[in-house]
């Protein structure tokens, strides 16, 4: 079985080093904060519920670790820390939510000891909650798919990029547990592969059916009527668009043209209702990701890439969204509020 992806223990935050996967599967104990952020930036821990949890144990670590005994430049140095933690990844809303809860709490004492304490609580409460929030969407969402579904997904919205469980992945676990027979394409997802390496990992562990295609086969798929849903997770919704994975937005332009219903899982903590497309920060990464491939040059040395992390789905493409707190559909007026900023 999985370990938890990403949870506590003592002094340390323990997460599973997910770059290592499917060959490996280790834990890594992390005691600092500089550490935590290289482990997001290299995608050890990654995954917009995930990424909330990091966050926010990031900023407990900070509290945990600083010598500071008097109260306002312990503040000052937490804030500090989770200021670089938040500019780790710009795109996934959840990193900056859960760092954002956590000072909120350590912020509401008047002590370094309580500040600490409550800083520990709330990253803890976080964590756990996360649980929880994916089985009620996962049921939620379950009922959306019927019996005998291909479902097509893309990079991984599972267990590994939230504490246990999934967001997209968790409907697919929901559904199976209701009883119904289906089974789940997982696209590669170009260039660091969370589908074929992480995707097919937990759902393979769990003995889902699953099968792995390059990205560029889901058209055709489509074209043959081997799909019967699109179910994907996200990073941040915005009240006109769903930021994920790039290369969602291709699924849904497809799913549109095949009259496949394009679904959208994802936590309220990824909501942020006050912000346009627009105005979001879309991550561009190293061109080298794409430029090797297995310890390999495939482009000319000199010839630059470009490397967009996520793109944006407009939302008169998705057919519905599955939370927690029920499934919205068009044209999502009633989005949940989570204040984030
Ligand atoms: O770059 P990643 O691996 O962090 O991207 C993750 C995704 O795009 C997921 O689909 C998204 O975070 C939803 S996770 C439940």
């Amino acid at each position: 079985m999985i370990p938890r992806t990403i949870e506590r223990d003592g002094q340390a935050i323990v997460f599973i080093d997910q770059t290592l996967l499917p060959e490996r599967l280790e834990v890594v104990a992390c005691t600092d904060v500089e550490r935590l952020a290289i482990a997001i930036r290299r995608l050890e821990v990654r995954g917009a519920p995930a990424l909330g949890i990091a966050g926010a144990y990031g900023v407990a670590l900070a509290a945990i670790t600083s010598t500071e005994t008097e109260y306002g430049p312990f503040v000052a140095e937490v804030a500090k820390a989770a200021a670089s933690l938040r500019a780790t990844r710009p795109t996934a809303v959840n990193l900056g939510w859960g760092i954002d809860r956590t000072m909120a709490a350590l912020q509401a004492t008047g002590t370094v000891h309580e500040a600490v304490e409550a800083a520990v609580r709330e990253a803890d409460t976080i964590a756990r909650e996360d649980e929880g929030v994916c089985r009620a969407l996962g049921k939620n969402g379950a009922d959306l798919i019927p019996d005998g579904a291909r479902i097509l997904t893309h990079c991984n919205a599972g267990a590994l990029a939230c504490s246990t469980w999934g967001t997209a992945l968790g409907v697919v676990r929901s559904t199976v547990e209701s009883g119904k027979k289906i089974s789940v394409t997982a696209c590669e997802t170009r260039p660091l592969l969370q589908g074929a390496r992480l995707t097919a990992f937990e759902l393979h562990e769990d003995r889902i059916p699953v099968r792995v295609i390059t990205d560029s086969t889901a058209a055709f798929l489509m074209q043959r009527g081997e799909i019967d849903c699109v179910v994907v997770g996200a990073d941040r919704i915005t009240t006109d668009a769903v930021f994920n994975k790039i290369g969602t937005y291709m699924h849904a332009v497809c799913a549109r043209h095949h009259g496949i219903p394009f679904y959208v899982a994802a936590p309220a903590s990824t909501f942020d209702t006050g912000r346009r497309a627009k105005d979001v920060t879309i991550e561009e990464r190293n061109g080298d990701e794409i430029a090797t491939f297995n310890g390999r040059q495939t482009v000319p040395a000199g010839v630059p890439c470009t490397n967009f992390a996520f793109d944006r789905t407009p939302l008169d493409l998705v057919s519905a969204i599955v939370t927690e707190r029920g499934v919205l559909r068009p044209p999502y007026d009633r989005m949940p509020d989570t204040g984030n900023i």
